[in-house]
């Protein structure tokens, strides 16, 4: 038992529910159960529960699978197929399912409106449910509407936590928010998470599901300025490492969030990023200023595909390698990956395609996002044979490779680092030509 679980006391002890062990759920769960509270972790889906169940974890994220073993020894976190049956002792309920992107950019709530009309007739008189999934302003009136209980609060308390970190930003997180209309309610969801030397902010339901949209939003601006910023750098001659360095040292700045690199993806930024300007044209805003920041997204693909033509001419007649497939390093999530859409696009001009990541193998290879490419065992498959590598996820083992052997190997020596994590002097060093982003 940590000595968070052993200091607290018996009233401070609550019955969690989570509902959907997903990149949000899983964490989340293992967080609640380390802070000493009994969390039943709901999962419909049979494989995955089948998973947990046997004491394996379904995705991969540093660090979790210690979190949740300890919280199955400890006897405070057990798995449960049926939301109806996990709510019915709980005083909180999260909802961490998927709010996929729709047909028309908006965010897809059929999970949370299922989970909701679920769980609503099993729930106890005074249970709290808590939305942590990412959901339009008013989707807490929504989920009250659904759940129709005068005895039941509903609130919202959005997650803020990165995959490939997950653990570590949950435990120790920059802030708490929650939207409560009652303050109690608000300030008793924040206090299951242990809020001391954590800022906590209780708030309305409204503004906590703007602040969740707003970060995102203000993360992927950021990041596409700093990419526009690394293409003028280019053509300058300026060098973005250095200019990002200065530019963080402005604490109004801050240094992180400024990589460059192939465009920003996952399962959070295109589709919130979408989902904003969705709901600013629902309420007569046009956000301009997102929409060009997404189109700028958008031109950083193709950027890094003009990058690989420049080095090898023409795509059709090429053979590229590709070394990362993930959205990022630490996380086999190739939802909305940077690197799948360039190496779609090159499969599109007709290049041959060879690919290797640490999370994918050849029984990966029928995945229709990766239709075309041609899945490698190691770095080196990928490299072999090739006019040009490209390095699309900032994998440390990518840092360890033999480069005479890559170069042996290669048709031509040249290698497009997607990500700036290879240190160019030693590149060229060992006889390749080297093209960064934003730095020559
Ligand atoms: C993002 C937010 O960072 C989290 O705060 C939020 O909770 C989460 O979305 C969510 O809404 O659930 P995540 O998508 O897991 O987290 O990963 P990030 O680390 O934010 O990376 C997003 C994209 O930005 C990736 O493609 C990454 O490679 C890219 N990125 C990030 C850069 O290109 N440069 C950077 O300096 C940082």
């Amino acid at each position: 038992m940590s000595p968070l679980s052993d200091a607290m006391t018996a009233s401070a002890r609550r019955k969690v529910c989570v509902v959907g062990a997903g990149y949000v759920g899983l964490p989340s769960a293992g967080v609640l159960a380390r802070r000493g509270h009994e969390v039943i972790l709901a999962e419909r889906d049979p494989s995955r529960l089948a998973k947990l169940l046997a004491g394996e974890v379904p995705i991969l994220e540093p660090g979790l699978d210690q979190l949740l073993a300890e919280g199955r020894e400890a006897g405070r976190l057990q798995f449960e197929a049926s939301a109806a049956k996990a709510v019915v002792e709980c005083d909180f309920v999260f909802l961490c399912v998927p709010t996929p992107q729709g047909d028309d950019g908006s965010a897809d709530l059929s999970f949370i409106e299922a989970a909701a009309a679920e769980i609503s007739p099993h729930l106890r008189a005074g249970a709290v449910v808590v939305n942590k999934s990412t959901v339009p302003v008013g989707t807490v009136d929504l989920v009250t509407r659904i759940i129709n209980r005068s005895d039941v609060s509903v609130v919202s308390s959005p997650e803020f936590l990165r995959e490939g970190t997950a653990v570590a930003d949950s435990l120790a997180p920059d802030r708490i928010v929650v939207g409560a209309d009652n303050r109690r309610v608000g300030m008793e969801v924040a206090e299951l998470f242990g809020t001391s030397g954590t800022q906590v902010v209780v708030t309305t339901p409204t503004t906590a599901e703007m602040i969740k949209y707003a970060s995102n939003a203000f993360l992927a601006a950021k990041l596409s300025f700093i990419n526009e910023i690394a293409t003028i750098c280019e053509a300058a001659g300026a060098d973005i490492k250095d200019l990002v360095w200065a530019m963080g040292l402005d604490h109004r700045i801050g240094g992180e969030f400024l990589n460059p690199g192939p465009g920003w993806g996952g399962s959070c930024f295109p589709k919130d990023t979408q989902a904003l300007v969705s709901i600013s044209k629902d309420l007569g805003h046009d956000f301009d200023l997102l929409t060009a920041v997404i189109e700028s997204n958008e031109r950083q693909f193709d950027h890094i595909v003009d990058k690989v033509a420049a080095v090898v001419g023409d795509l059709s007649e090429a053979t590229i390698g590709i070394w990362g497939l993930a959205f990022k390093a630490n996380t086999d999530d190739r939802r909305s990956s940077p690197a799948v859409t360039i190496a779609q696009r090159l499969v599109a001009t007709g290049a041959r395609v060879q690919a290797f990541d640490p999370t994918v193998s050849a029984k990966d290879a029928a995945a229709p996002d990766l239709a075309g490419i041609e899945i490698c065992a190691d770095a080196y498959g990928a490299a072999a044979g090739t006019g040009a590598v490209v390095v699309l996820t900032e994998w440390p083992d990518f840092l360890l490779l033999d480069l005479d052997k890559v170069g042996e190997i290669m048709e031509r020596k040249a290698i497009i680092d997607g990500r700036n994590v290879l240190d160019p002097a030693l590149v060229r060093l060992h006889g390749f030509s080297y093209t960064g982003v934003g730095r020559s």
